[in-house]
């Protein structure tokens, strides 16, 4: 989210002058995009922000900003500990230009009143080149999870219209983008005039059948039958659902006001399994949330067991001040929701290396992303299901769709040979 937010503050200073550079040293101008979603995140960017300090002093014209959620959450307070010249929230980025133009002549500013109607419909966004693009279809957040901040720093759900969100993906489509994400904190909130998540998806699957298309992020509680038959009935909607869970336990679950059950959720999964063959599901866990017992973080190793998730994203519980889980204190003890993060990130490799291995032998579509991390003769890619996948390299360019045959599995790549071409 943040990187196609990025993506819209380049567009909204483009249109004003400016272009990105890669050097720090040749900036005039330094924004940070922040995350307050746990502490670590913003620990990092405190630290980021004593390392431009020091930048700043041999350098005094250096504008430097802070944007997004850290901005949203501590405001002016951010220009008293850095000295920042300014700090803009989520929501108000179209000021950026005006404030970075009076930064320029010494004077700091604030933007951080949330709106409920900004989506940024309008601005095109300042992409890189390559083959897979962004689009945020939807901002904020109405579900308050107790444990999560983000409520309170992007502010209330608003939708981005149905008809500009395909003509963007149009547009894309001729620029020669391959694949496209759709991105919300929750998408299933999605809604337009009458038109819900599962109308856009099919209508943005409509624009060119060669076109990969993901989404990003669902809640269980309302991923509706009608979206899982959407992805069914569409070959270029991707056959992999982010379905974060947080916890195992219906317990923990109700504390977390996550409003599903651990039963809602198993049987959640069955539907969508039974529906879509093949499909991939990942998730994110959180480990020690506030009164959780060593039971209750047994249940959610057995319900990982249970749903065998190709891929998660686990954290330790952050108590972030503001939020209502802030409230019950953080009773678990460090090295407690370390070891059972731990344990949670064995189980999942575990669990994701087998899923990996069992598709040795499959042959498997793949889009090529480019050239492998590690080695110039192997070339990288992904499955419909979001795997990566190398193989040897070839004359292949991104977005290229090749056939891969599946010979070696770790829990994070497949390995094989390409046995035929789609593209
Ligand atoms: N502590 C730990 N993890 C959190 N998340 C959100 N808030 C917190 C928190 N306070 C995790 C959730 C969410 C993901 C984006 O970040 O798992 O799904
Ligand atoms: Fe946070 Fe819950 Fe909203 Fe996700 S659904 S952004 S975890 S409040």
């Amino acid at each position: 989210m943040n990187l196609a937010d990025t993506e819209i503050v380049l567009g909204i200073l483009n249109k004003s002058g400016y272009s990105p550079t890669q050097a720090i040293d040749e900036a005039d101008v330094v924004l940070l995009n922040t995350c307050s979603v746990r502490e670590h995140a913003e620990e990092k960017i405190h630290q980021r922000l004593n390392v431009i300090r020091k930048q700043m002093a041999e350098k005094p014209e250096l504008v430097v900003g802070v944007l997004g959620c850290m901005a949203e959450r501590l405001r002016s307070s951010l220009m008293q500990r850095h000295n920042v010249d300014i700090v803009v929230g989520p929501d108000e980025y179209r000021k950026l230009p005006d404030l970075v133009d009076g930064a320029f002549t010494g004077s700091q500013g604030i933007g951080v009143r949330l709106s409920r109607t900004e989506t940024y419909d309008d601005v095109t966004p300042f992409r890189s080149e390559g083959i897979s693009a962004w689009i945020s279809v939807m901002r904020g957040c109405d579900k308050f999870c107790t444990f999560c901040i983000v409520p309170f720093t992007r502010g209330r759900e608003r939708s981005r219209t149905l008809t500009s969100v395909v003509a963007e993906v149009e547009q894309l489509v001729k620029q020669g983008f391959r694949e496209i994400t759709l991105l919300g904190q929750n998408v299933n909130s999605y809604i337009d005039s009458g038109h819900d998540f599962a109308d856009l998806l099919s209508a943005v699957a409509d624009v060119d059948p060669g076109l990969r298309v993901r989404f990003t992020t669902s809640h269980p509680q309302d991923l509706s039958d009608k979206l899982i038959d959407s992805i069914a009935a569409h070959d270029n909607l991707c056959n992999y659902i982010h379905l974060p869970v947080q916890s195992g336990s219906t317990r923990v679950l109700e504390a977390m006001n996550r409003t599903y059950t651990r039963e809602h959720y198993l049987a959640l999964v069955s539907k969508i399994r039974s529906r879509i063959p093949g499909v991939a599901l990942s998730t994110d866990i959180i480990s020690g949330f506030p009164t959780e017992s060593e039971g209750e973080h047994k249940e959610t190793l057995s319900l990982m067991e249970e749903v065998r998730y190709d891929g998660a994203y686990m954290f330790k519980y952050s108590p972030r001040e503001g939020t209502p889980a802030y409230r019950l204190g953080d009773d678990i003890p460090e090295e407690v929701k370390a070891r059972r993060l731990s344990e949670i990130i064995s189980l999942q490799q575990k669990i994701s290396g087998e899923v990996n291995e069992s598709l040795v032998g499959n042959t498997m579509n793949v889009m090529v992303d480019g050239p492998s991390k590690k080695s110039e003769l192997q070339m990288s890619g992904r499955t419909d299901t979001n795997k990566t996948v190398v193989f040897q390299a070839g004359q292949y360019k991104p977005g290229d769709l090749v056939l891969v045959k599946v010979e070696r599995a770790t829990s994070a790549t497949l390995f094989g040979q390409v046995v035929g071409s789609l593209s």
